[in-house]
């Protein structure tokens, strides 16, 4: 896209409808403003009444914010609560007790509902069953299951009996699975013995075994299976249980057990820019509390809602919204176990239309996916389908550039459902910049402002305000209750990863790149400015990859990975690699490339195959030795080196880097 409509494109503003304003939560700019007001004029106060009017305490709090060490910040530090009496016990004795929490669909088309008292029920006799299991408060846990209402039932059985949950998603390969067992210290993992993806039987449970069988896993004691087909798999005796083991004579009710407000809820693991991923730790009540209230601000969630988030529980977005926001609002979600293509790419309309999906939360990468699908066979195209019940869509995980923006609007929202492009991370605990369905004018490819108390700012690199229209990195200033408490057993890195000491050590570095616009101060992502690459919505360090690939240690000497844009997943990996052989060429060359794609899959999931794969006899470096990402960038690209390179120790390698295989 040239320049010239690029700003075309961002010009165009889409004022909320009266049908989205009315009855709204946020109805309106003057009722945001008036939030925004009220946070700047007594910060704590605003925090406090909040968490007082959208929680349950078994223990009221009396403090709202200590900021003495921060950056390690607590919120409500002397409040008791427990999520998951927030998430379903709240409900019993109102008119949700019967209502339908999860509407389930399989991978196979069929359906299954639960209510609210109903999930209580499994989720207090599966909490009884993991205390059986000797699982106490503060255990961590790890789960590695598909999307199912069990998943949901063991993060909440687990935040019911205190357990910290830390969920690793299904894709991840048992090396992955293996340290994270490890980090966390898990007493035990819940997993499945398959998962049912696109027709076929995926194996879990013997990924698990394949992970602990790679030893260090000393603090783990049990491994809880979910027969989710009928397919046998393998159990160690005294190590391995079935569900229906463990839960026989359980009774249904269980008392949730009141935790500290700052309680690790779960750990979550993530990249960042170093090989090693981050566990992102959260607490109980200010998560729990932002979980609720972006429900409420930014879904604009009403009774009669059905919501629907695509994402894994694997992700902080199935966290989020799957697993605790929507259940803290009371509202009926549809969980769906399988892929947006399967049978075929009208899926998502599909179930949009089967359960009347009012409020629907995807991925820029899924909606691009589904545009060229709709492009190449109309039959997929959600034009075949009633998507009338819509009202309020969403979009999360990466920017979504404005011609996929206009497509879901005109497609999808039919033009007048809004389109909430909200900005987050797995640290922010939930939505951070976003509009407010019934408030903000939109412009496609802009998540507009922050919510109200979010104090979010550009700034230079020693953390001075940018005046609008230039681009700088985003920074939080003020700390707000959601955020990451620490970085599981690495506080220090914690400290250097969010809270430079250049910028007095206090404001929340986001790691994201981005640019406010002079009309209306609207924020822009344009993307991360760290070591990190976003393939599909999904986080990976490039630092993760290169060490996956020098890991094969009989052919691989050294590896640089990049990203570069890509018009379906946003960006795609492009890997440079130099082998302990001569460069090879041709099919030796595809053959080696596609054994490091699978390799990499291996060690990491295969989210992380790098799409390009270029060998060279060596990589561009400057004389002392610091390899020239930036070079790497343009050669994967496919630009035209126009970058100084007299810095280069050997400039004939950049022609053969831009060799394809
Ligand atoms: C990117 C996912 C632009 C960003 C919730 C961030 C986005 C990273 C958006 C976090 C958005 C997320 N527009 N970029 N609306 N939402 N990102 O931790 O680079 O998996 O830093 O959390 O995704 O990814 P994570």
């Amino acid at each position: 896209m040239s320049a010239i409509e690029s700003v075309l494109v961002e010009n165009r503003v889409f004022p909320p409808s009266d049908a989205a304003t009315r009855g709204a939560r946020i109805s309106g700019m003057a009722a945001y403003e008036a939030l925004c007001k009220e946070a700047e004029k007594d910060f704590e106060g605003f925090w406090a009444r909040l968490a007082r009017e959208n929680l349950d305490w078994t223990k009221p709090f009396t403090k709202t914010l200590n900021e003495s060490s921060a950056p390690f910040y607590k919120w409500y530090e002397d409040g008791e609560l427990n999520a998951s009496a927030n998430c379903l016990d709240k409900h019993i004795g109102t008119p949700v007790e019967n209502k339908t929490a999860i509407v389930f669909e399989a991978d196979d088309g069929s359906v299954s509902t639960v209510t609210y008292k109903d999930l209580l029920s499994r989720v207090a006799r599966f909490a009884n069953a993991l205390k059986a299991q000797g699982i106490r408060k503060g255990d961590r846990v790890i789960v590695y299951m598909p999307m199912t209402i069990d998943g949901v039932v063991a993060m909440q059985a687990c935040a019911r009996i205190g357990a910290t949950h830390s969920v690793v998603f299904g894709g991840f390969s048992a090396k992955a699975l293996n340290e994270r067992i490890i980090d966390a210290g898990a007493v035990s993992v819940i997993t499945a013995n398959f998962q049912m993806r696109g027709g076929k039987e995926l194996p879990l449970k013997a990924i698990v075994d394949e992970a602990i069988g790679m030893g260090g896993c000393d603090t783990l004691r049990t491994v809880l299976v979910y027969m989710r087909t009928p397919s046998a798999c393998n159990m160690v005796a005294g190590r391995d249980k079935t569900f229906e083991e463990v839960l026989k004579g359980q009774p249904d009710q269980c008392e949730p057990v009141s935790v500290n407000a700052e309680h690790p809820l779960f750990i979550l693991y993530t990249s960042g820019s170093t090989g090693k991923p981050k566990g992102v730790q959260h607490s109980t009540g200010g998560y729990l509390l932002w979980a609720s209230l972006t429900m409420q601000w930014t879904f604009d969630i009403r009774p009669e809602d059905v919501f629907w988030c695509t994402a894994d529980i694997g992700w902080v977005t199935g966290h989020t919204y799957v697993a605790y926001g929507p259940l803290a609002v009371g509202a009926t979600q549809v969980i769906f176990e399988g892929i947006p293509t399967y049978p075929n790419a009208g899926r998502f309309w599909q179930m949009i239309e089967k359960h009347k999906v009012t409020v629907f939360y995807t991925a820029p990468t899924a909606i691009r996916s589904l545009i060229k699908a709709a492009e190449t066979d109309e039959k997929v195209h959600p034009k075949n389908w009633n998507l009338s019940s819509l009202r309020i869509l969403g979009s999360v995980g990466e920017p979504i550039n404005p011609e996929a923006w206009m497509w879901y609007h005109r497609n999808v929202g039919g033009e007048r459902c809004p389109i909430v492009d909200t900005f987050w991370q797995t640290e922010t605990g939930g939505h951070m910049i976003t509009p407010l369905p019934g408030a903000t004018p939109l412009v496609p490819g802009s998540c507009t402002l922050p919510l109200p108390g979010i104090i979010a700012a550009i700034v230079d690199e020693s953390g001075k305000d940018l005046p609008n229209g230039s681009g700088g990195m985003l920074v939080v200033k003020r700390p707000w209750p959601s955020m990451i408490r620490t970085i599981w057993g690495d506080p220090e890195r914690f400290k250097k990863s969010y809270f430079p000491p250049e910028m007095g050590g206090r404001i929340y570095l986001a790691g994201d790149g981005a640019v406010r616009d002079e009309q209306r101060g609207y924020f822009r992502i344009t993307g991360r400015i760290d070591d990190v690459l976003n393939v599909s919505g999904h986080r990976l360090g490039t630092m993760e990859i290169e060490s996956a690939l020098v890991s094969k240690t009989d052919l691989v000497a050294e590896a640089a990975v990049v990203g570069r844009p890509d018009e379906l997943t946003g960006e795609a990996i492009c890997a440079f690699v130099v082998l302990k052989r001569p460069r090879p060429k041709g099919e030796e060359a595809r053959q080696i490339a596609s054994d490091l794609r699978n390799w990499v899959a291996k060690e990491i999931g295969p989210i992380a195959k790098p799409k390009d794969i270029r060998f060279g006899d060596n990589l561009p470096k400057t004389r002392s030795g610091k390899i020239m990402r930036r070079l790497l960038r343009s050669i994967a690209k496919g630009e035209a080196i126009t970058q100084d390179t007299s810095t280069l120790e050997n400039p004939a390698i950049l022609e053969q880097l831009a060799e394809k295989n």
